[in-house]
C-alpha cells in the first residue's frame, strides 16, 4: 500500500490498527500472509521464536514478484537465517558495531561529510543531494569500516548504486549485485594473507579460529554489511533533508543547538521507517495472538513503519516533533535480528543534519516538493533525486 504522500503511510495503515491490527493480506508475489500494524502486537512478534525469519523457506511471504532472482544470494544472509546458525555468524560481527567503536569513527564520518560538502560548495548549482551527500557518505563510511582500498571505493559506489537504483533494469541489478560479491571474496581472500585493522580482516581471523571453512557465507556477510546500511541510510538521509526544510522551525532550532540531533535522528527515523517492507517473518506453529490464529507456515509482515506510527506509544504520531521521545520506535527492527548497523546509522545521519544545517543554512529544494520523484517499492522506501540549492 503504497505511500500517497512523501511524508505519511498510506492511510490504509491507520483503518487497519484501528480495526483489525492483525489481519490477512495478498501480495504482489501472489503470496498471501497476515499484516501486523499496531506497535503492541508488531513487538510481540518481533520476540517470537516461532517465527522464522527463513526467506528461503517455501512459503515466506516474499513481497516482490521478482524477488526470487536474488535467492542464489541469500548464502550468508544474516536476516534470513534462524538461530543457532544467525547466533553465531551475528556474534562474529557484533564487537564491530559497538557504541565505543562506532564513536571513535566521528572524526572519520565528519571528515567524509565535510569533503561531500566542499564538493557542493565548489560545483555549479542546484545540486542532486541524492548523488552529492546521501549515497556517498553510507558508501565511504562502509567501505572504511571493511577496508575496501580507497583506489576501488568508485567501482564498489558505481556497482552499489545500480544495485539499488530502480532506473536500472533487474538483470543489470543482479550483475551489479554479482559483481559486488565476487570482488568482496577477492577482497577477503587478501584480507586473510594481508590483514589490516579492519572488520573483514578481524571476520576472516574469527572465522578461522571457530574452524568454520566457508568462504561463501563470509562473502555474503561482506556483502550485506556492505549493502546493508547503503539504502537504508541514503534514503533516510535524502527524506529527512525534505522533512527539516519542510519544517523551517525546527530545523532552526536544530541548526541553533546541534545538541537535540541525536533526538531529531530518532524522530526522522521513526518517521520515515525506511525499511519497512523488510522485516517479514513465516511462521513454524500455529501462534495465538490478539484473538487470530497464524497458523503454521503462514508469513506474518511485520509493518515497523506501521507501529512506528501507532498513537498508543507516540502521541500525535503524524507530526513530525524532533522533541519527542522516539526512543521505542522499531525502524531498526526488534529482537535477535534488530539491525546491527543502527549506531553507525545514527551516528552517520547525526554528522549529516548538523553540518548540513550549520554549513549550508540558506538550503532549499530547488523543485516543489510534489515534483521530487518519491520511490515506495517492495524494498525500501526512498528518493530517486533531491535538487537543492542554497
Ligand atoms: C537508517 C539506516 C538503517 C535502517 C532503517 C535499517 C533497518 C534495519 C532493519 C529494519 C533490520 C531488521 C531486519 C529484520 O528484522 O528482518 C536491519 C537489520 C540489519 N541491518 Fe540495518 N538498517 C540501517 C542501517 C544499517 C547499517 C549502516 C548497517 C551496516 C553497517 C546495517 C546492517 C544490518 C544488518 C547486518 C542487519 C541484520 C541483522 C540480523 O539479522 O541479525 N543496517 N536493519
Amino acid at each position: 500500500m503504497p505511500r500517497r504522500c512523501p511524508f505519511d503511510l498510506n492511510e490504509q495503515y491507520a483503518e487497519l490498527r484501528e480495526e483489525a491490527p492483525i489481519t490477512p493480506v495478498d501480495l504482489a508475489s501472489g503470496r498471501d500472509a497476515w499484516l501486523v500494524t499496531s506497535h503492541e502486537h508488531v513487538r510481540t512478534l518481533f520476540l517470537d521464536p516461532r517465527l522464522s525469519a527463513d526467506g528461503t523457506h517455501p512459503t515466506f511471504p516474499i513481497l516482490a514478484p521478482r524477488r526470487k532472482s536474488f535467492d542464489e544470494q541469500a548464502r550468508g544472509f544474516l536476516p534470513w537465517m534462524d538461530p543457532p546458525e544467525h547466533t553465531r555468524y551475528r556474534r562474529m560481527l557484533i564487537n564491530e558495531f559497538t557504541v565505543r567503536r562506532i564513536r571513535a569513527m566521528r572524526p572519520r564520518v565528519q571528515a567524509v561529510v565535510d569533503g561531500c560538502i566542499d564538493r557542493m560548495e565548489a560545483g555549479p548549482r542546484p545540486v542532486d543531494l541524492v548523488r552529492a551527500l546521501a549515497l556517498p557518505v553510507p558508501s565511504q563510511t562502509i567501505c572504511d569500516v571493511l577496508g575496501v582500498p580507497y583506489e576501488d571505493l568508485d567501482h564498489i559506489q558505481d556497482r552499489a548504486e545500480v544495485m539499488v537504483s530502480k532506473v536500472h533494469p533487474p538483470e543489470e541489478r543482479a550483475a551489479a549485485l554479482r559483481d559486488l560479491r565476487t570482488y568482496l571474496g577477492d577482497l577477503l581472500h587478501r584480507k586473510g594473507r594481508e590483514p589490516g585493522d579492519d572488520t573483514l580482516s578481524r571476520l576472516v581471523a574469527r572465522h578461522r579460529a571457530v574452524g568454520a571453512d566457508d568462504h561463501d557465507h563470509l562473502t555474503g556477510l561482506a556483502l550485506l554489511i556492505l549493502i546493508g546500511g547503503y539504502e537504508s541510510t541514503a534514503s533516510t538521509i535524502a527524506l529527512g533533508t525534505v522533512a527539516l526544510l519542510a519544517h523551517p522551525d525546527q530545523a532552526a532550532e536544530l541548526r541553533a543547538d546541534p545538541s537535540l540531533a541525536p533526538k531529531a535522528v530518532e524522530e526522522l527515523l521513526r518517521y520515515f521507517s525506511v525499511a519497512d517492507n523488510v522485516t517479514s517473518r513465516v511462521s513454524l506453529e500455529d501462534v495465538e495472538i490478539g484473538g487470530v490464529t497464524i497458523r503454521k507456515g503462514q508469513g506474518v509482515l511485520l509493518s515497523n513503519a506501521a507501529a512506528n506510527r501507532d498513537a498508543a506509544v507516540f502521541p500525535d504520531p503524524e507530526t513530525l516533533d524532533i522533541h519527542r521521545d522516539a526512543r521505542q520506535h522499531m525502524a531498526f527492527g526488534y529482537g535477535i535480528h534488530q539491525c546491527l548497523g543502527q549506531n553507525l546509522a545514527r551516528l552517520e545521519l547525526d554528522v549529516v543534519f548538523s553540518t548540513l544545517l550549520r554549513r549550508l543554512p540558506g538550503l532549499r529544494l530547488a523543485v516543489p516538493v510534489e515534483d521530487l520523484p518519491f520511490k515506495d517499492d517492495a524494498i525500501m522506501y526512498g528518493i530517486h533525486e533531491l535538487p537543492v540549492t542554497w
